[in-house]
């Protein structure tokens, strides 16, 4: 038997994989998040990152410094980058407010792109991506990295299984007792939504992902901010005092809402940066045969809250099934993110997480701000993507 048929089957001989191109890469935003897309871009040995854009002066270059980035030109803007540099590839790390902007110019300028989440603000601004990236041919994959977690994965092997039957009623969401972010996060002007945008689109994907992306038809929804405009629940920042920052909080830090989807399923959601609980319950996935309990969990980093449970009749015994932890393998959630975006512009797609199943997500964020804000249950209005 040859080496490499071996090392499909024995732990300890790694395949070794080759590289054939080098993707010139850019990062627009070079903020928090940048970091993470930095570092694992580093991870690859076929990446060079040749280009940095921030609108804050200096910025890109401290970040260039930080992470070692000796080729990298830097550019105040996003449109300066695109403009100079000749991109295989961008991550669009720009806050939510400038996602859409950002995402399209790049489609436009002929570039793939790893785009954030949430994938923007709205869902006007979704269907704008969709047809910028229609048009340009390119790849778009947005950034939800528990997609690549095991855990995650088995949430929705076991839906597609069958075992549960029918779904019929979801139950999802997260949050925290106290943890709300600062900096660009609390403000729309930068962030345009709030615990929506940033915890809870995770949640929805979790669930949604494992249901294959039902399309969403009505939404009741409810947002508040008591947590985050009271100066007692918040935290002093680089640049502004506890006091400050509750001034300028003008986002949801918490948001509740019932769903009706696409084959007679209702979605059950809430989320929270701050509250007086510690969490808003486990999500549960409820079947005509079996209902699936996944431990509170606040997703984003792809881990579950402790074993699922499967609850099933076998031979007309109630029975309940503990589904261990997975140890996730190999490279970090992130470099997987990464490395699956890269490997999907080499083969000719698909994105790994692709903008039409991501475009329901934003649907159902964006009829829970017009819900909350008409105070009543609306129909989901989706507009044309052509
Ligand atoms: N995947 C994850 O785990 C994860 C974690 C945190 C944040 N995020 C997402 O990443 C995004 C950024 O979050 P962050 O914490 O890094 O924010 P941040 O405020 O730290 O950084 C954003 C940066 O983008 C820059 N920027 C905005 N518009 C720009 C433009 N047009 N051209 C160039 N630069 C521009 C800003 O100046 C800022 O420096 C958010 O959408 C957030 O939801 C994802």
């Amino acid at each position: 038997m040859s080496d490499t048929v071996l090392s499909n089957f024995t732990p300890g001989i790694r395949q070794e994989r080759s590289y054939h191109r080098t993707f010139k890469v850019g990062i627009i935003g070079t903020g928090w998040i940048a970091e993470s897309h930095a570092e694992s871009y580093k991870n690859q040995p076929d990446v060079e990152v040749v280009g940095l854009a921030d609108l804050i002066p200096g910025k890109a270059e401290a970040f260039r410094e930080r992470y070692g980035l000796k080729n990298a030109r830097c550019y105040l803007s996003h449109t300066e980058l695109l403009a100079n540099e000749q991109l295989d590839a961008v991550s669009v790390c720009t806050y939510n407010m400038t996602h859409a902007e950002c995402t399209i110019d790049a489609l436009r300028a002929g570039v793939n792109v790893l785009l954030e989440k949430p994938m923007c603000v709205t869902i006007e601004e979704a269907a704008d991506i969709m047809r910028a990236e229609r048009e340009s041919g390119k790849l778009l994959s947005v950034g939800f990295q528990p997609r690549m977690d095991p855990n995650m994965q088995m949430i929705k092997k076991i839906v597609q299984s069958g075992v549960l039957g029918e779904i019929y009623y979801i139950q999802t969401g997260g949050g925290r007792r106290r943890g709300i972010p600062n900096s660009t996060f609390i403000e729309k002007k930068t962030a345009g939504i709030g615990a929506l945008g940033d915890i809870g689109c995770y949640s929805l994907d979790m669930v949604l992902n494992a249901v294959g992306y039902p399309k969403p038809l009505t939404v009741t929804g409810y947002t508040s901010n008591f947590f985050g405009t009271n100066p007692m629940y918040q935290y002093p920042d680089a640049g502004h005092t506890a006091q400050q920052n509750a001034e300028r909080f003008d986002v949801d830090d918490f948001a509740a809402a019932f769903v009706r989807l696409e084959g007679g399923i209702i979605l059950d959601f809430r989320i929270s940066w701050a509250m007086h609980l510690d969490t808003p319950g486990d999500s549960l996935i409820l079947g005509k045969k079996g209902a699936l309990r996944i431990p509170s969990t606040e997703c984003w980093n792809g881990t579950v809250g402790g074993p699922m449970k499967l609850y099933t009749d076998v031979a007309g015994a109630q029975t309940v099934t503990e589904i261990p932890i997975l140890p996730s393998t190999g490279s970090g959630l992130f470099d997987k993110k990464i490395r699956s975006f890269l490997d999907a512009i080499d083969q000719g797609g698909p994105a790994p997480v692709p903008t039409s199943q991501i475009f329901y997500n934003q649907a159902i964020i964006d009829a829970i701000c017009k819900s909350a804000a008409a105070g009543k249950e609306i129909e989901v209005s989706l507009p044309s993507l052509d």
